[in-house]
């Protein structure tokens, strides 16, 4: 049985999608989601699942208390999913090629700090892109720039809002996440 811990900071939909997916496996368990935002609705869908969601504070985060958890909780596999504060270094060297994250574009188009949620969907639209869609990636100590695992294509109209995008974006998120982290931890 793997454990896998996964990070939101906002709505949840991806670790919701996710924990759905998992839903009554024999080789993978989540027992928690992390949130930095005690408000966030990722708690609240957390909850209608049925899975334990703690928040943790920026200062828990840097300061190695939540790596601990992580690792006295035999944690073998992190997966951010709409998390959005960086990843220290000590995390990156505890999970070598064994924390995940989702961005809602085509790296290494329209990443780094900054980048993150609609304000992605608002710079594809402004930049007048053809195409967006996701990139499953290793993380690393830099922003959005791990090994890439995987990525999907969407059509981005003219005609198209960021709330068009993110639309479509979110359902390429849905379709391939899920498989994506199984196959991956299918290899560990
Ligand atoms: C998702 O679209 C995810 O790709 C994006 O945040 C959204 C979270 O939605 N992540 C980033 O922008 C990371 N840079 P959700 O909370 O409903 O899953």
């Amino acid at each position: 049985m793997k454990n896998v811990a996964i990070l939101a900071s906002g709505s949840g939909s991806n670790a919701e999608n996710i924990i759905k997916h998992f839903s009554g496996s024999k080789d993978v368990h989540i027992p928690f989601v992390l949130c930095n935002k005690k408000d966030a609705f990722v708690h609240e869908r957390a909850k209608s699942l049925g899975v334990k969601s703690m928040t943790f504070s920026k200062n828990e985060l840097e300061n190695g208390e939540i790596l601990n958890l992580l690792k006295r909780e035999n944690i073998d596999f992190i997966v951010l999913a709409g998390f959005l504060l960086k990843i220290p270094a000590e995390w990156v060297e505890a999970f070598q090629n064994r924390i995940v994250n989702i961005h809602p574009a085509l790296l290494p188009k329209f990443g780094g700090k900054g980048m993150y949620g609609m304000r992605v969907h608002e710079a594809v639209v402004a930049n007048g892109e053809k195409e967006s869609g996701i990139t499953i990636h290793y993380v690393n100590e830099v922003y959005d720039s791990g090994a890439i695992i995987f990525q999907a294509k969407c059509d981005v109209l003219p005609t198209d809002s960021p709330e068009d995008v993110a639309n479509k974006v979110h359902a390429l998120e849905y379709e391939h996440f899920p498989r994506v982290i199984e196959e991956v931890l299918n290899k560990l």
